[in-house]
């Protein structure tokens, strides 16, 4: 921290606020109207979104002084890889609505600032694409269990072909929630094609798509309205548009039934635990299991071979009127915390809140909404400054607090406010 400070002293405005709200503002400003609803939205009323941001106003820290803080280390141990801060990097799917070099600015930015990544299936180019952009930087990914196991295999095998060291199974979104800001703009951003770049670049995907064309449908599906004069016509013009994009690619596909058939094949909602223990009987990297809110689903997971769990609610954008994340956290940790890597997400803005989810017996939290802010407004420049920024307010919060190491970041740092009224 000590360099930023030091480029203030001499003058240096960040061009990415550090300020987590002003950061917030300034970046859905820059952002059009569709991204704005898409990226900075949640589920209904925004209930969960707000409940998630209350839970950490229910904790406080409490500074210790006259320890000798001088050496501080922020790295952690997950999976036998020693990372250099407790900090990963969401998986965000679609970041091609708000920056032009989307996830590949992402993977440049958190490997210059040391946070592994975590790619997503919706993510906006493949994971072989963001991989090369990485290096050697570590990654993880992110999967959608998608309704045909061929394709869920597939995109594991690409995973560690590409060097990913574990895979995140995202529970919580076997549909899409109530996304009420992107439906009132009558905006669904995977029917235009964006953030299908993974599916585009499968074989599995290919096969199916070259079968759709083969095998058209007898029953034709519902017609769509037309369209509103201006609106994009065609995945086919989309391409146009963004030439050399994620749509690009779609052009040796047809379009319309690329995308067709991804929302048939995107998600599948008859799972139980027995298809974890079959996804984790088919690859040997850890799998953990994102979206967890209950300690019963937490023992469950671990039960059917999760090596980790993510208590998360996708921050807010699933179920409205769900429990704030950081609220669901200690339950979980008391039931299989001893046994099994918990991680965290949904709420953190700044290091205090990482902090904090850190005491309340998470080894380490994800990053999510802030680097996609850094994104909009600084591409990878941005995202890198975005967690920097993150880790050296950790390390002042933590030389403040009297603290040296993330291990003594226990629950005796805290205290419990009085909830907001
Ligand atoms: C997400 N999230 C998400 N999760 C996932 O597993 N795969 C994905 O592709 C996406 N895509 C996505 C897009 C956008 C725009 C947002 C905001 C979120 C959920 C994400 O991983 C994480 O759980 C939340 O972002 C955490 O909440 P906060 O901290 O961002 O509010």
């Amino acid at each position: 921290q000590s360099r930023i400070y030091r480029r203030g002293v001499l003058g240096h405005r960040p061009g990415v606020p550090f300020s987590p709200d002003r950061l917030r503002e300034k970046a859905v400003r820059a952002m059009s109207t569709t991204a704005r609803a898409y990226v900075d939205g949640g589920a209904g009323n925004g209930d969960t979104m707000r409940a998630n941001r209350a839970a950490f106003d229910r904790w406080r820290i409490v500074p210790r002084m006259m320890r000798d803080t001088r050496e501080r280390d922020q790295s952690v141990e997950l999976f036998g890889r020693r990372l250099p801060s407790p900090f990963l990097t969401c998986p965000i799917g679609v970041a091609e609505m708000v920056h032009g070099e989307h996830d590949l600015a992402v993977a440049r930015g958190a490997r210059d600032a040391g946070v592994p990544m975590i790619v997503s299936t919706q993510a906006s180019a493949s994971t072989e694409q963001i991989a090369a952009e990485l290096g050697d930087h570590e990654r993880w990914y992110q999967l959608y269990w998608s309704s045909d196991d061929a394709l869920v295999e597939s995109f594991v095998r690409r995973a560690e072909r590409a060097g990913c060291s574990a895979i995140v199974v995202t529970l919580d979104t076997t549909l899409l929630g109530w996304r009420t800001q992107d439906l009132d703009l009558g905006y669904l951003p995977f029917a235009r094609g964006m953030g299908i770049a993974q599916y585009t670049a499968d074989p599995v995907f290919r096969e199916r798509v070259a079968e759709r064309v083969a095998n058209p449908p007898a029953e034709p599906g519902e017609p769509l309205p037309r369209p509103r004069p201006g609106a994009v016509r065609s995945l086919a013009t989309l391409s146009r548009t963004y030439p050399g994009r994620t749509v690009d690619n779609l052009r040796s596909l047809e379009p319309r039934v690329a995308v067709e058939t991804f929302l048939d094949l995107f998600s599948r909602q008859d799972l139980t635990w027995e298809n974890l223990q079959w996804l984790t009987s088919r690859t040997s990297l850890p799998v953990l299991v994102k979206g967890i809110q209950h300690p019963d689903d937490a023992e469950l997971a671990v039960g059917a071979g999760a090596a980790g769990v993510i208590v998360s609610n996708h921050g807010g954008r699933q179920v409205d009127g769900a429990v704030g994340s950081l609220d669901a956290l200690p339950a979980v940790v008391e039931r299989v915390g001893g046994r099994t890597t918990v991680l965290f997400d949904s709420g953190i803005r700044c290091a205090a809140d990482a902090f904090k989810a850190l005491a309340l017996g998470a080894d380490a939290v994800c990053i999510g909404r802030p680097w996609v802010y850094g994104l909009a407004l600084g591409g990878a420049e941005g995202v890198r400054q975005v967690l920097e920024g993150f880790r050296a307010e950790l390390d002042l919060t933590m030389a403040l607090s009297g603290v040296t190491s993330i291990g003594e970041i226990t629950a005796e740092t805290l205290v419990r406010a009085d909830p907001r009224p």
